[in-house]
């Protein structure tokens, strides 16, 4: 014993989706196509310069540090967080320290070396930028 898919759907005790009236309820401007737009972008967000000097840490043997690649952290030169909500597409470059030692990281966020300083906000181009504006 079997019925067709239609005798189903036309059996049930509800309406049509032809047979309902307008409720006048209209979706909101891009619904879940903007929101994924915000948290999935299809190009990440530009770093930013922080700052245009480095800042010199002491890392400690085993610790793992998260580097703020997006430049907006209010902690320079380390993550906060920040690039959830302000840089959807980027994320903190993480590392473990081998060993205790003090070093420069960056925070112009232009280093051919990340995390460390490597005197490329010296550049022209670094320092004619905005602070909080990318390259
Ligand atoms: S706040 Fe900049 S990478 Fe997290």
């Amino acid at each position: 014993v079997g019925f067709s898919r239609q005798e189903y759907w036309s059996g049930l005790p509800f309406p049509s989706p032809g047979d309902l009236s307008n409720p006048g309820i209209k979706p909101r401007d891009g619904g879940i196509t903007s929101w994924l737009a915000r948290w999935l972008p299809k190009t990440p967000a530009k770093s930013v310069v922080a700052l245009k000097t480095s800042i010199k840490v002491e890392l400690v043997t085993g610790k793992t540090y998260k580097w703020c690649v997006c430049g907006r952290s209010k902690k320079q030169a380390f993550c906060n967080g920040s690039h959830f909500f302000k840089s959807p597409g980027l994320s903190p470059l993480k590392s473990k320290a081998q060993e205790t030692c003090m070093v420069a990281h960056c925070t112009c966020k232009a280093t051919q070396k990340p995390p460390y300083y490597d005197g490329t906000h010296k550049r022209e181009q670094v320092q004619k930028a905005e602070l909080g504006s990318p390259l």
